[in-house]
This record gives structure tokens, sequence and C-alpha cells, in this order.
């Protein structure tokens, strides 16, 4: 029998009826691998900063896809140019040109300052092909002895799930049980421009940070590391990849974080909200004096540059550019801190982050992330726990203050002791 054959007797199908989450939480369990540990809500229908279960219940999305739904669930504007790129052509691969390709790396260029673009598909496959093209930058321009190359990364960073890219993970679940792992990578301590200095070596071709880290609980850096990551890699002509992946476009109130430090990098990766939250886009973004090492047959994606993520990525430029969303992500985000901060030291033992995007201690005498995460689901406000202890905020930008009041007043009750 397969799982549609046992959907249909009529016990399943009725008590599918009556708990439409266990069925479907019950299929996950069964049949896909066991990779995540999501909260038990099941969503069938979302728009704007809400999502809707299969049970007709609602919650507003204070995750948004870890910012890959930074302009919310279905905007419009996305939606209606993914339908109309559907009527025309999706995919051609790139053995042949396509008519999106060219606007959307021209614009997506623009809107940076950048001269070239690489685009690929998720932001691992960003953060790899910035690797390759930072190495093949390091053997052709800055003139390292061949395979020597070493990239410098940071402790309790981020930056996908690829084995080269777990293989410089700090995070013993990410790399535990994975290797063999892709030599080359120095890690050292976030924030610490001393231990940096002190990694760098005539084979460094490239320092790989994320300016503001996501996922190790949305972490700051001090002020003034990333002018000085700049000035390292100028003295010692490194290159400096910026991963915007989940700071990028429009999460800190800024189309990047990095420049909202005053710091413009080599190499910018991005990718989650560059989709729109409707399909899987990223890019590499820097000038032709490193992009341009890349030559055909060297790197490459069937996915890469087609033309229906190219609309959408198009359409997502277009709402990017206008500045007016980055503004109301600036003023919401300051609303949203003021509003965490009078938390602290009534459950909450700290905040960080930076416009619509906070990481929040929990004190452990009130639980753990994870039980506060399921306490704030069930009245309807959806967050993640990440490294035990914290929650992450990022909603949507197209949240409203009400909608954030509502958020934050939801976690006051939940910590309340
Ligand atoms: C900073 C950063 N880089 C890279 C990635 C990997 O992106 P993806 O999951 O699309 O491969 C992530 C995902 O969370 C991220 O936060």
């Amino acid at each position: 029998m397969t799982p549609a054959d046992a959907f249909v007797t009529a016990e399943a199908a009725s008590n599918a009826v009556q708990n439409a989450t266990d069925f479907h939480t019950g299929l996950v369990a069964e049949y896909s691998a066991h990779n995540y540990h999501p909260l038990p809500v099941v969503v069938a229908h979302a728009e704007g900063a809400w999502v809707t279960d299969v049970e007709g219940r609602r919650y507003l999305d204070c995750l948004a896809g870890y910012s890959a739904l930074n302009f919310g669930h279905r905007h419009p504007d996305l939606v209606a140019a993914a339908h109309r790129q559907l009527e025309r052509v999706t995919l051609t691969s790139r053995a042949f040109g396509n008519d999106q390709l060219g606007p959307f790396c021209a614009e997506l260029s623009g809107l940076l300052g950048k001269q070239m673009v690489l685009p690929m598909n998720t932001g691992a496959e960003a953060v790899e092909s910035g690797i390759k093209v930072a190495r093949k930058w390091g053997y052709e321009v800055k003139g390292v002895a061949a395979d020597r190359a070493r990239i410098i990364v940071a402790a309790e960073g981020f930056h996908g799930r690829t084995t080269t890219i777990v293989g410089f993970s700090t995070d013993p679940d990410a790399r535990g049980g994975f290797g063999p792992f892709t030599p080359g990578f120095d890690v050292v301590p976030y924030g610490d421009l001393t231990a940096l200095r002190e990694a760098v070596t005539p084979d460094t071709v490239a320092v790989l940070v994320e300016p503001i880290q996501g996922e190790a609980g949305v972490v700051v850096p001090p002020a003034g590391y990333l002018a000085g990551v700049r000035e390292l890699c100028d003295t010692h002509r490194v290159l400096f990849v910026a991963d915007e992946v989940q700071a990028g476009l429009g999460r800190t109130g800024h189309l990047l974080a990095t420049r909202a430090a005053g710091v413009d990098a080599d190499v910018y990766l991005l990718g989650k909200a560059l989709g729109g939250g409707i399909l899987p886009l990223s890019a590499v973004v820097a000038d032709a004096d490193v992009l341009g090492v890349l030559r055909p047959g060297q790197h490459g994606s069937t996915f890469g540059g087609n033309p229906l993520a190219c609309a959408v990525g198009r359409a997502v430029i277009r709402l990017l550019e206008d500045g007016e969303v980055l503004e109301r992500a600036r003023d919401l985000g300051a609303h949203l801190h003021d509003r965490l901060a009078g938390l602290v030291g009534h459950g909450v033992r700290g905040v960080r982050g930076v416009g619509l995007w906070a990481g929040v201690d929990v004190d452990p005498r009130v639980g753990d992330g994870r039980a506060v995460s399921e306490a704030l689901a069930a009245r309807g406000v959806l967050v993640k726990d990440t490294h035990g202890a914290t929650v992450r905020i990022s909603p949507p930008l197209v949240v409203t203050r009400e909608e954030l009041d509502l958020a934050v007043d939801a976690l006051g009750d939940t910590i309340k002791r």
C-alpha cells in the first residue's frame, strides 16, 4: 500500500480530517529524513506576515524562512513576476542564453555597485562558488603557489551544509561524521582582529565572514571589526568575502550589513531573499578583476541563472531599489529593539541585533529556546530557537508595528515569571 492508498482508507481519512497536523507530521516522521526538528506546525497557506496551518489556525511568522521571506509570503509583485515568466520560459540551462539572465546580472550589479554577478541557486552554492573564485584569484592574480591557498573564517559562523563548508564549521553537530574535510581554512574567533591579523599568511587569499552571525544567534561584531577586516585585507592583498546570505537584502534595514558599517567587501554572497521566498536564487557579486577569473567550463550549475529565478530576482531588485522597504525595516527595527529591551530582566537575559533581526537570550530559569518557541507557537507566533538558550526573531519586512507589538507581548507573556 502506498501512503496515498493509506490515506484514502475511511479511518485514515477521518483521522486526518480530525487531526491534520498529526497526519502530516506523521508522514514527515516516517518518510522524510530526520535532519530537522521542526516545531509541530504544518502550514497550508500563507500571505504577507501570516501563515495558516492545516487546521485553520493562524500564526504570525516571525522567522520569515531565515530571511528568505524578507518581502513576506507571496508578495504580489513577486508572484506576478513568477506567473508572467511561467507563461514564457522557465529553464534553458546555461548551454543557451535566456532573456532574463543579462538584465538580472546587470540590475544586481547596478544595485550593489559591482561589475559582475555569478548566479547560483542556494546560499551554500554561493559560498562554495565564492571559495572557488577566491582560490583561483589567489593563484592567478595574487600569485599564490599551486594548491597552497588559505581562507580565514570565523568560529561559530554558519555558511551552509556542503562538505567543504561544514569542514570549517565549529559546530560539532554540523561537522561530526562528515569528514574527511577540505583543507585550506583557518578558523579564528569572530570579532577578534588580533587573532585575524595573526592568522594571515602570504598564502591567505580571503577572509570569509558574516557581517552579523545569524545562526550563531544574531551576533553583531564589535564596532570597527568590519572596518578592521577591510584594512587587514587591503594591507595583505586578501579578498574580503562577506556572506550576506542572511544579513543582506534588507534584514538589517540596509541593503548590505557590511555597507551599513561603512565598509565595502570585495565579494558579496547573496541568497535567501534574492529568490523572493519563491525559489532558490543566490549570487556571487564582485568586480571583474575577481569574478573574471572564471572561464568557460570552470564552474557552473544547470539551474543557476534560469529565467524563472532571474525574473523573480529582478522583481526583488525592484522592491529593494526604491529604498522604502529598507527605511521601513530600520524604523520598525528600532521599535522592535525598544520593545525587546523592555523584557531584559523579565525572563530575558539579553537581546542582540539590528533592524528587524533579534537574538533573544532567554533566562534559563524560564526554559530553553525550544520551550519558549513552542509556547509562542501555541500563542500564534512563530520563532525559532538556536544554540539552546536563544530565540531568533526575524519577521518579514512587511510586518506592521501592531504585529510586532503582538509578537513581543506574546513573548513577554510566555516568559513572565
Ligand atoms: C550566512 C549564511 N550563509 C549561507 C547559508 C546557506 O544557505 P542555504 O541554506 O540556502 O544553502 C545560510 C543559511 O542559513 C546562512 O545563514
